[in-house]
């Protein structure tokens, strides 16, 4: 297939340069393991797990013939008033695998309707037990949640909130960013700073806007869109004791840390910290159906549950038509299974070991990298910009190593690597060559 056999009048591109795009179309038409095949026929090897999605690989058997049967046996159900019995499967299997009392599961099919399903669970259980005045949310600067109305106002990515002024929710306020310049290159360890980021939350927007009136506060465990930040040792379990001490809730966005990228079932797990809900999208899936979720704590489904309305009322109005859809349900439960079977995160651990040390041989001392982060299977080379024009590095250095064939992830002038957990070391290698070939050639 060549460029001018696909009309691309018609397809407007979520999250891209699209006048640009057109000039230089890259399009998939197969992938295979660590592999896609592009339309002009050539192998670009997968560095970003497709969008932190695909943890067990592309095109992966057990998952496809889970969907295929799934698909033969019970196509679609309505989600609402009754639910079909792959839901209630993958349920109890996503809450066997969160840590402490996260037992309930809510499903959606995104990550950006799990931020705002989260954000709504938070208003209506304070409501149900008698505190609807705590109605203030509080995300952190450079956080992603999505591009719903209420993950975007909790988020902190300035070009993602930048032309929608009111229309973002009030009563929301950020947190400081977590990373602090002392730790440019972080070596698979957790950084650990002298600096207390959480002394703001505690002495300024706490009081500011009385803890008393906060529903809940929402952040990655490891701030990924952003361009893989890590949280300063000790960050998030002091996050936990200020939410218990001011009853807010704590919700850790896990659409990127969850099922595997730490090399821990998730996040909460890695940092030994529960929160009280646990949002969860793309590798619970491998990618290849959407789905996403929200893991609560029982007290919050028992408050929810615990009301004088007669029983025909419905508790939690809120739902999407494919919540708990059952061909992404047997997506999910065959996904999880593999994972498992196969050792997938004790591998991403292994191999995140690996990838750190590739980052931090190649890209020390090559022209403008200004820091290296890696942790869990995830690294990130953070480049200076060019001067009036931020990001154009990063993205100039993506589209030289796609055209040299392996695909990596800007995020602003950071450029990100991510690869599923079934990757190997000439894998790794054949990224971090490529990558710091092209950081030299855009030098
Ligand atoms: C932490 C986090 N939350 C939410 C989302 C939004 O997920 P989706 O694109 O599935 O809506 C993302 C997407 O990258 C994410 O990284």
């Amino acid at each position: 297939m060549g460029f001018n056999d696909l009309n691309m009048d018609s397809h407007w591109l979520p999250f891209t340069p699209n006048r640009h795009f057109r000039k230089e179309p890259r399009v998939f038409t197969g992938a295979d393991g660590m592999f896609f095949t592009t339309h002009d026929g050539r192998q670009v090897i997968d560095g970003i797990s497709s969008l932190w999605c695909v943890g067990a690989g592309h095109n992966r058997k057990p998952i496809n013939e889970a969907i295929k049967k799934q698909l033969d046996t019970l196509d679609y159900a309505t989600a609402f008033q009754a639910s079909n019995d792959q839901a209630f499967k993958a349920a109890e299997m996503i809450a066997a695998m969160a840590p402490g009392d996260l037992n309930k599961v809510l499903f959606c099919n995104s990550g950006s309707e799990a931020a705002d399903t989260s954000l709504k669970v938070a208003l209506a259980y304070h409501r149900a037990r008698g505190e609807g005045h705590r109605n203030v949310f509080i995300g952190r600067e450079k956080g992603y949640h999505g591009v719903g109305f209420g993950g975007m106002s909790v988020g902190g990515i300035p070009a993602n909130r930048k032309v929608y002024g009111t229309a973002l929710l009030p009563r929301v306020d950020h947190m400081r960013f977590i990373h602090d310049p002392a730790n440019a290159f972080i070596h698979n360890e957790e950084p650990v700073s002298q600096e207390d980021y959480l002394l703001e939350l505690e002495n300024r927007i706490l009081p500011l806007h009385d803890p008393s009136n906060v529903a809940a506060i929402i952040v990655e465990p490891v701030a990924g869109s952003a361009g893989w930040y890590l949280p300063p040792k000790g960050y998030l379990k002091r996050l936990r004791e200020i939410c218990d001490k001011h009853g807010i809730l704590l919700i850790f966005d896990e659409v990127i840390t969850g099922f595997g990228r730490m090399g821990t079932n998730f996040g909460a797990d890695f940092y030994g910290v529960v929160p009280d809900m646990l949002n969860f999208a793309k590798a619970v899936t491998n990618g290849v159906i959407p789905m996403g979720g929200v893991i609560c704590r029982d007290k919050i489904y028992d408050t929810m549950m615990k009301t004088d309305a007669p029983q025909h009322v419905i508790e939690f109005f809120h739902g999407y038509t494919y919540s708990g859809h059952p061909v992404a349900c047997a997506a999910a439960i065959a996904t999880l299974e593999l994972y498992r079977k196969e050792a997938l995160f004790p591998r991403a651990a292994e191999m995140g070991k690996v990838l750190g040390d590739a980052f931090h041989s190649a890209f020390k001392g090559l022209p403008n990298v200004v820091g290296i982060r890696s942790l869990g299977l995830a690294a990130a080379v953070e480049l200076a910009p060019i001067a009036g024009t931020p990001g154009k590095r990063a993205y100039d250095i993506y589209l030289d190593c796609f055209r040299k064939g392996a695909l990596v992830r800007p995020a602003g002038d950071v450029v990100v690597i991510a690869p599923s957990y079934i990757v190997e070391k000439q894998h790794i290698d054949q990224l971090v060559n490529t990558l710091a070939d092209s950081i030299r050639a855009n030098a």
